[in-house]
């Protein structure tokens, strides 16, 4: 079987031979992923194998040495982080940038702040971005104490909710996501599967890097597996194990003899 092979017609979002060296070291060597629109893909790997250096080259937070990006099969640049939001990208880290000062309806509208301009003034309409951030939050079920909080005062799981809702509001429909729950509680973690599963209903196309196989069988329709810097297989998650997707992370034991 190829690994495309379950990928029918033109992908919502591709790289393409998709390269990075750092010094002598091969991070990323020549990896071609598909994500079709509406599904789920985990990136899965040892430590090192190079998943979040091909993430932030899809995310265009690194510019690979050789590679393309695709939407909907025309060819994108991302030459700023502005640009990959102007093409509904959006990216959530681990450690995310939020603006830890700012409270949670700024951080919703950061960088897209409603403004009331009065002659030379130009007035924040902070009553209605108040409400906007109420709204988006509800929709998406993500629930803060607060959206008068400042960001550094809630839990990790909140922030987490905060980062994901803030860039749904802000049009993204293409989510890239590093290890989003590798700091969590267990519930806090059980909040953002939820999220991401209300965002695939959502027809959002997602994709997410996690150690966790638990959350990888839960979350994903399909998994990517990286090994050495190389995308060595790819698999729709109904039809794979933990036992096979262990075998191909290690890349020993057990083969199907499909990859
Ligand atoms: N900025 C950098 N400078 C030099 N080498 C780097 C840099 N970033 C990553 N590497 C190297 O590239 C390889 C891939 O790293 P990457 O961070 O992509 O792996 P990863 O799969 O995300 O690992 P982890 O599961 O530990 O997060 C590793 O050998 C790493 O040491
Ligand atoms: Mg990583």
């Amino acid at each position: 079987m190829s690994a495309h092979s379950f990928t029918d017609g033109v992908p919502r979002f591709a790289g393409r031979n998709l390269t990075k060296h750092y010094g002598g070291i091969a991070a990323v060597s020549d990896v071609t992923i598909e994500f079709p629109s509406g599904t789920v893909t985990a990136i899965v790997g040892d430590n090192g194998a190079g998943k979040s250096t091909l993430v932030k080259m899809l995310s265009g937070a690194l510019r690979p040495d050789s590679g393309t990006l695709e939407i909907d099969g025309d060819e994108v640049r991302i030459p700023r982080p502005a640009a990959a939001r102007e093409l509904g990208i959006a990216t959530v880290y681990q450690d995310l940038a939020l603006a830890d000062h700012r409270d949670v309806a700024e951080n919703l509208y950061l960088g897209s702040e409603l403004i009331r301009r009065v002659g030379p003034l130009r007035i924040l309409r902070r009553a209605e971005m108040r409400r906007g951030a109420v709204a988006a939050l509800d929709e998406l079920k993500v629930r803060v104490p607060n959206v008068d909080r400042e960001v550094r005062t809630l839990s990790g799981g909140q922030r987490q909710g905060v980062a994901i809702a803030r860039a749904v509001h802000q049009g993204a429909t293409i989510l890239v996501m590093d290890e989003p729950m590798a700091a969590l509680g267990l519930q806090e973690q059980g909040r953002v599967i939820s999220l991401v599963e209300r965002l695939a209903e959502r027809g959002l196309t997602q994709l997410i890097v996690s150690h966790n196989l638990d959350h990888v069988f839960q979350l994903s329709t399909r998994i990517a597996v990286m090994r050495l810097g190389r995308l060595t297989a790819l698999r729709e998650t109904a039809s794979t194990d933990r036992s096979e997707i262990l075998h191909l992370i290690s890349g020993v034991g057990r083969s199907k003899g499909s990859e």
